[in-house]
């Protein structure tokens, strides 16, 4: 194995040459009536094309604040590994796609720019990108395949194709299109897209048309016997049905970067500037005929652009110089972050334009799982080659989302508590139904607050800065955050940027919390001790919910069941003594219909339990392991066991390396040392 024949072989089975051939399709213009006729699809507009690919992918329905919701799997970017999915915008999504849907049935969006306004680095250029590599990836595959035409030139025996990739169908004459289209039409179901021909042939296609309909005197049919007809696989690279417009400075632009400039070259061998043959149709609005256009910060295109991008939306056309209005047919995608909105809100340009445009909110995320997720598809084990210590991203995505929160208008709430429960944690007295109005009482929220741009930057100077360190840890991470507040280009306000910092001082707390928590889970994770615990705890509720006595095991006395042991454990997963008793009752239900499926309870199928019953054993068991002698460097070797112990757990069963696990342990060791012995 391995030679280059073996090589040469493996690469020789997988390559698809059947795929490659219809990818490659050529033929005349009378067998693709043949190929539209058996399937329509290939004459649907870009709008169509469009919303037909997300669905390809399918959707996921549920529910979230009591509301339905509807996650189009397209946004996974599934074809690429994930590397430009996009999380936690399921709602702005949807506008999205509804917006195409809208355009694909013809209601009027189709007329519109749609424009994707939010925070800079709210993934608005991702969203972008993905419809882009998605109508590439479709226009290949056999659902979403598209055809254009190219004329034969007997001189030189070559096809010139059309630089606008029209739709073939336009050669038909306006008189006939009804007749052909019901044709055409002949097996289209009720729910399928019929054939509609819409649209002229661009200038330089019908001076080809005019020319031979001269050579064969009015006879159309001998016109079309010259015409070429092939697959279109639109590209980006290949400037062919996908184009990018990205504004210059003021001064600098010009409208043949929009619409095709004439060829000075070729007018010497054509003679004339307003022959077709002697202009280079390749404007972005050209290439991007069939497909889609996206204006990067469309507010600062010129003024003098405005209307080619309006009457590109409005009509469907377009204006090259020398030449008459050209039909286009191509979704318009523009994207502004809201700085550069808001300072144009009064202005004119903005006017036209907002009456034109279907614009779609795209804000930062405010679910923390979400969040996090965004820095993890940058940051994991197989793009990083130090340890990332648990948390260590969790808060970094925390402060985030924390900058992004408005106040709640409850008193008795904390952003932080706001936070988790956006993120799905119960906290009691609130509703699902409360955090609905908690989302809607403040409408604006994630339009404002630090971009995931901002935090990924940090995070890479944290993954640098430490050379000597083979982990980086939160306090890396939450440094890196804070030391970069005072040059951050976008906080101009010394208010915003004194809040921020609290937020990360709030974001450590939180640290603290959940490392003191994790580390005490874990010296108390004796399997056995937890087992006996629990034994007795059970057998306590037990006793308690049926009124009936303890046996003690010692004595062989019967006594009330123990009321401070039930209490003790209850207390640290804060179970009020309001409701002891429906905890007490959930869990010998819990237990009864296991027995009944002839299963034996264990404590760690709950985990509610499981976590109370180790801080119980924490607390129990605190005095015996030394771990605030870890502060002091003198360590008998008894302790140093008893810690390496618990180091070990930290390793085994909290995703820790060596080194983290030792700075985990120290940093609580302080803690505990500080006297601040809460659980
Ligand atoms: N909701 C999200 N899901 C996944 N990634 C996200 C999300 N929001 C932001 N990102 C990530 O943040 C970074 C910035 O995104 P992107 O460049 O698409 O933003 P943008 O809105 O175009 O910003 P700008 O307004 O500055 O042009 C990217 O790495 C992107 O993957
Ligand atoms: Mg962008």
């Amino acid at each position: 194995m391995g030679s280059g024949r073996d090589i040469l072989g493996l690469i020789a089975q997988s390559q698809d040459l059947e795929q490659f051939r219809r990818k490659n399709w050529e033929g005349s213009f009378e067998e693709y009536l043949d190929i539209v006729r058996h399937d329509p699809r290939v004459t649907r507009n870009a709008f169509q094309r469009v919303y037909d690919m997300i669905m390809s992918y399918g959707t996921e329905s549920y529910e979230e604040s009591r509301e339905k919701r509807v996650h189009y799997r397209f946004f996974d970017d599934p074809d690429d590994h994930g590397r430009d999915a996009v999380f936690g915008l399921d709602v702005p999504l949807e506008a999205l796609v509804n917006a195409f849907k809208s355009a694909a049935e013809g209601y009027g969006i189709e007329k519109r720019v749609l424009l994707l306004h939010g925070p800079v680095g709210s993934s608005k250029s991702t969203i972008a990108r993905l419809l882009k590599k998605g109508l590439e990836r479709y226009s290949g595959t056999d659902a979403g395949a598209l055809y254009s035409i190219g004329w034969h030139n007997e001189s030189n025996m070559q096809v010139e194709w059309c630089p606008m990739n029209e739709e073939p169908l336009h050669l038909i004459s306006p008189r006939f299109r009804a007749d052909i289209e019901a044709m055409l039409n002949e097996n289209v179901s009720a729910a399928g897209r019929p054939v509609k021909i819409v649209g002229e042939l661009c200038p330089y296609c019908r001076y080809h048309y005019a020319e031979r309909l001269k050579k064969y005197d009015g006879d159309w049919t001998k016109v079309v016997s010259e015409v070429r007809v092939r697959r279109l696989l639109l590209s980006e690279k290949d400037r062919i049905g996908i184009g990018t417009f990205q504004p210059k400075d003021e001064k600098n632009q010009d409208s043949t970067e929009l619409t095709g400039d004439i060829n000075y070259r070729k007018i010497a061998e054509f003679g004339s500037d307003s022959d077709p043959r002697a202009f280079n149709f390749d404007g972005e609005f050209n290439i991007a005929n069939r497909g889609l256009i996206e204006f990067v910060e469309v507010l600062k295109l010129d003024v003098a652009f405005l209307y080619d991008l309006l009457g590109a939306s409005q009509e469907h056309k377009i204006k090259p110089k020398k030449f008459a209005q050209t039909d286009i047919d191509e979704v318009i995608l523009g994207h502004t972050n809201e700085p550069e909105y808001r300072r144009l809100q009064n202005n004119e340009f903005m006017e036209a334009l907002r009456d034109r445009t279907v614009k779609i909110d795209v804000p930062y995320v405010t679910r923390l799982a979400d969040e996090i997720k965004i820095y993890e598809k940058d940051y994991n084990k197989e793009t990083v080659n130090k340890h990332i210590a648990p948390h260590t991203i969790e808060m970094a995505a925390m402060w985030a989302v924390l900058t992004r929160l408005e106040e709640p208008k409850n008193a008795s709430l904390t952003k932080l508590q706001k936070l988790k429960l956006y993120n799905g944690k119960t906290l009691p007295g609130f509703t699902e139904e409360n955090i609905k109005e908690l989302r809607e009482q403040a409408a604006g929220e994630g339009m404002l607050g630090i971009s995931p741009r901002y935090v990924q930057d940090k995070i890479s100077n944290a993954l640098v800065a430490h050379p000597e360190s083979r982990s980086i840890n939160p306090f890396m991470v939450l440094n890196e955050l804070e030391g970069g507040l005072k040059h951050h280009s976008l906080l101009t306000n010394e208010e915003t940027r004194g809040h921020y910092r609290e937020l990360l001082q709030v974001v450590k707390e939180e640290y603290e919390n959940v490392v003191k928590n994790e580390v005490q889970r874990a010296i108390a994770a004796d399997e056995d001790a937890l087992k006996r615990l629990c034994a007795n705890y059970i057998d306590n509720v037990k006793a308690y919910t049926q009124r009936e006595k303890v046996k003690n095991k010692f004595t062989g006395q019967y006594e009330e069941p123990d009321e401070r042991l039930m209490r003790s454990i209850e207390e640290k997963i804060d179970v009020p003594d309001g409701r002891k008793d429906d905890f007490r009752r959930e869990i010998m239900n819990y237990i009864g219909a296991l027995s009944i499926d002839g299963k034996v309870f264990n404590y760690k199928t709950n985990e509610r339990l499981h976590k109370a019953l180790e801080l119980k054993l924490f607390e129990d068991q605190k005095d015996t392991i030394k771990l605030t002698s870890l502060v002091s460097n003198v360590i008998d070797e008894d302790t140093q066991a008893k810690i390496d112990v618990v180091k070990g757990r930290l390793i085994r069963d909290y995703g820790y390396d060596d080194e983290s696990a030792t700075d985990v342990l120290n940093f609580v060791a302080s803690i505990f040392a500080r006297g601040d012995t809460k659980s």
